[in-house]
């Protein structure tokens, strides 16, 4: 795709783990070009619900956490990449709030605290790579649940049907950055799996800042939706009992949704 400018991205760089994708440029473009933002108003009725100490994973540069701790909420976040988490902190330092983050794989975290709520927003259970990292997951999330804790995760089941754009030989429109900055991102490839269950997608990454050489960037961006059956599989591998699947917009989970809410109580 021709985009009109003389920005080459050089030799394909070796794929990025399914974890460190937000790194770099992309983590430093995340909050300028993030179409959807979590807000607090989805999660803190769960988190009354259910009680505090509570854990956001996959927490980046800190939405829903930030908003929740402002009004009071005791939540950690967890996140695997350095670079979100530091944004997370500085933006934190900026509102003059207090919170406490680790860095650690959502498969793999071993925390000091217990929670009574652990929680994912948006659909970032969708970056693990695979069933076992998931699974893995899971557990993770029960073991540092307290008894009668809670967890709440959206689960997209299945890819959006996205129509093809067509941009033209100028490529995607540009979004100007409060410092000046033109970014954008856009997909360049999307590659389903043969079982329907994954996709990658090559996505590229450009900057052009107010001062200094253009930036460019392609990772391959890896996606995995699971059904409500096959969730129900897992839940009950992890230890999870008593669950169930709501539509996002409130009630019983249709079969056909292409998200669903898994409510779980350890
Ligand atoms: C959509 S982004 C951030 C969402 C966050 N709610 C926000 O708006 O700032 C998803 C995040 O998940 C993190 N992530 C991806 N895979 C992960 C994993 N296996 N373990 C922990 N964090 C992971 C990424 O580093 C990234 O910060």
């Amino acid at each position: 795709m021709s985009t009109g400018l003389d920005m080459d991205p050089g030799p394909k760089p070796p794929s990025t783990a399914p974890d460190q994708f937000y790194t770099g440029l992309v983590a430093e473009l995340y909050d300028p070009l993030a179409g959807y933002r979590a807000r607090a108003d989805e999660y803190a009725p769960f988190l009354d619900r259910s009680g505090t100490p509570a854990l956001e994973l996959c927490c980046g540069s800190g939405r829903p956490l930030l908003e929740l701790r402002e009004r009071g909420y005791d939540v950690d976040g967890l996140d695997a990449s350095r670079d979100m988490l530091d944004r997370c902190r500085a933006d934190a330092s900026t509102r003059g709030l207090e919170v406490t983050l680790y860095e650690a794989t959502m498969q793999s975290f071993a925390l000091p605290r217990r929670y009574r709520a652990i929680f994912l927003a948006g659909g970032s259970f969708m970056l693990l790579p695979s069933d076992e990292d998931a699974a893995r997951t899971l557990r993770c999330m029960h073991d540092h649940l307290m008894p009668g804790g809670a967890v709440m995760i959206p689960v997209p089941a299945h890819p959006e049907r996205r129509p093809a754009t067509n941009h033209g030989p100028e490529g995607p429109p540009w979004h100007t950055t409060e410092s000046g900055d033109r970014v954008r991102c856009f997909g360049v490839a999307s590659h389903p799996s043969a079982d329907g269950r994954a996709v990658t997608e090559r996505l590229r990454y450009e900057r052009i800042p107010a001062h200094g050489p253009p930036e460019v960037l392609e990772r391959d961006f890896h996606l995995r939706y699971w059904s409500q059956d096959a969730f129900r599989e897992l839940l009950l591998g992890a230890g999870f009992a008593d669950f169930r699947f709501r539509d996002p917009r409130g009630g019983p989970a249709r079969p056909d949704l292409p998200m669903f809410v898994v409510l779980a109580r350890k």
